[in-house]
């Protein structure tokens, strides 16, 4: 497909039309929160709502304004037939008779809203699996390998959305003029090797010894290997896995000593950017495991996430041996 080629034209030769409809309704939603954002602070839907949600985090107005919109694109759509936000404590039934199921952050590194720090929305999608009627959460608790299609939208210095369709991944960006998304990165290929490393080094009191051991090895002088690399984290995971798919390296969200799990969300952070990752030839475990081979058990579970390019996910996993 050749750069230039608007993402209605992709998406209906991609030949499932209804994945097409859902994805095209889910991309105009996404434009209309990039929309909000942009005027965010004249509007004054900055700042938070004063309420917490399931996760027992601070909601900021345009979470839950940007939760709004999907599901009202997304109803519209008539293909989506279950709906799962980081935002809902459970699932909704949006068409009874859809085909899909849409798991999504409506608005991903919600804490950089106010200082126009790179945020996004992140995107999962599965075929459900209870045929029709109300949706269940068997649907969504199915593991990473099951996905259909999956993607984000980074709000940043311009507004792209990254897609897969488990054939390779597209990056599409915002004209301003004319608000349609153009192909402008026809199958991204993550680098197998990179020098930068993304990890909240503020935590590091809190990590267990072997990742302490791989930070130092990638802070330790080596020319033959680019290290040091370099420590590149914006607190937005879309912001920062955008820039390390496209120049390489590695982001680490640890489970920190004594807990199980790390702080992101399998269902609809880990489990799509990893889908993505290793579409573009890289690669993403909880630090023992394929995330995607993950049996997800409960709808806003955690995971330990390592994610990246492929030889440098590998060396970190040289040092955690599970
Ligand atoms: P969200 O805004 O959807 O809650 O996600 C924030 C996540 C993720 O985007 C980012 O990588 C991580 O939180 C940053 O966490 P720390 O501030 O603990 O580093
Ligand atoms: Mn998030
Ligand atoms: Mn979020």
């Amino acid at each position: 497909m050749k750069k230039g080629t608007k993402l209605p034209e992709f998406l209906t030769n991609s030949g499932n039309l209804e994945l097409a409809k859902l994805l095209i309704s889910l991309a105009e939603g996404c434009k209309q929160i990039g929309r909000f954002v942009n005027n965010a602070a004249i509007t004054g839907i900055t700042g938070s709502t004063g309420t917490t949600n399931v996760q027992g985090e601070a909601v900021q107005k345009l979470d839950e304004l940007s939760n709004n919109i999907l599901m009202d694109y997304l109803r519209a759509s008539e293909t989506c037939a279950g709906y799962l936000s980081e935002e809902t404590e459970g699932i909704f039934t949006l068409n009874p008779q859809g085909k899909y199921t849409v798991a999504v952050d409506p608005l991903d590194g919600s804490s950089n809203i106010d200082v126009v720090a790179p945020i996004g929305t992140i995107f999962s999608i599965n075929e459900r699996i209870s045929g029709h009627g109300e949706v269940n959460e068997k649907d969504f608790l199915q593991t990473g390998r099951a996905t259909k299609a999956a993607g984000y939208v980074v709000y940043g210095s311009s507004t792209i959305l990254v897609l897969t369709l488990g054939q390779g991944v597209f990056g599409f960006t915002l004209g301003t003029d004319d608000l349609e998304f153009y192909l402008s990165h026809p199958d991204i290929k993550t680098p197998a090797h990179g020098k930068i490393y993304s990890i909240n080094q503020g935590n590091g009191v809190k990590f267990d010894e072997p990742v302490k051991n791989f930070l130092t090895y990638c802070t330790t002088i080596d020319n033959e290997t680019s290290r040091p690399y370099s420590l590149r984290y914006i607190g937005s995971m879309v912001g920062d896995l955008h820039r390390n798919l496209l120049k390489g390296g590695i982001f680490i969200y640890p489970a920190n000593k004594g807990t199980t799990k790390g702080k992101l969300r399998l269902l609809y952070e880990c489990i799509p950017m990893s889908f993505i990752i290793e579409q573009a030839g890289g690669q993403a475990t909880d630090g023992c495991q394929h995330i995607l081979d993950i049996k997800p058990e409960e709808l806003h579970e955690r995971s330990a996430i390592y994610i990246g390019s492929r030889d440098m996910v590998n060396k970190a996993m040289e040092f955690l041996k599970c």
